[in-house]
């Protein structure tokens, strides 16, 4: 009698363990679903949107003049206040190789490549871009504190790749600002 019941108890809750297994195998199931439909939808719409703002260079006259010829390459400070950076990425350079811009205030890359496509990443911000040729790359930044930062071409551009890097260096704004009195663009390339 004791023998059954317990028999019985067992069964009981191995049915009970299964319930509750399969309740969960299809909680975890149902989200898995969910997530999929959640980076689907963003990926397809996304996908399906023009971008929002389009500009297009000519990369084969990029040094010949207009923006990017390379006496306007650099930082320049802006009537607002803000800062641009303009830059070139070619194989196996940018230029200028050190950038030079201040703390506390919006600076706005602008870049363009002549060749082929390279990277805009600057380490340890959230600036990572491509450089299109045909298309002119903005982004902007903020930095807080002076310091370099490595600029590494992070997109495989041909056998010179590896050696493609620039710099990233902050100055105090006050610095920053009493140079560029003297000095329509500035870098800190030496
Ligand atoms: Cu330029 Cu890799």
């Amino acid at each position: 009698m004791s023998d059954e019941t317990s028999a019985l108890r067992e069964s009981r809750g191995a049915r009970l363990a299964a319930l509750v297994e399969r309740r969960w195998a299809t909680v975890s199931v149902l989200i898995v679903v969910v997530f999929v439909a959640v980076a689907a939808f963003g990926g397809l719409h996304q996908a399906a949107m023009p971008q929002a703002r389009v500009e297009t260079i000519s990369p084969t006259r990029l040094h010949l003049g207009g923006e990017f010829v390379e006496t306007n390459l650099g930082s320049a400070v802006e009537p607002d206040g803000s800062v641009t950076v303009r830059a070139v990425g070619q194989q196996y350079s940018f230029t200028p190789q050190c950038m030079l811009v201040p703390t506390d205030t919006l600076i706005t890359f602008r870049a363009a490549s002549p060749d082929v496509i390279h990277g805009f990443l600057i380490e340890g911000t959230n600036v990572n871009a491509m450089l299109v040729p045909g298309y002119v790359s903005t982004i902007s930044a903020r930095f807080d504190k002076p310091g370099d930062h490595l600029m590494p071409c992070h997109e495989y551009c041909g056998v010179g790749h590896e050696g493609m890097w620039a710099k990233v260096k902050v100055i105090d704004k006050t610095e920053f600002l009493k140079m560029a009195e003297s000095k329509p663009r500035l870098s800190c390339v030496e």
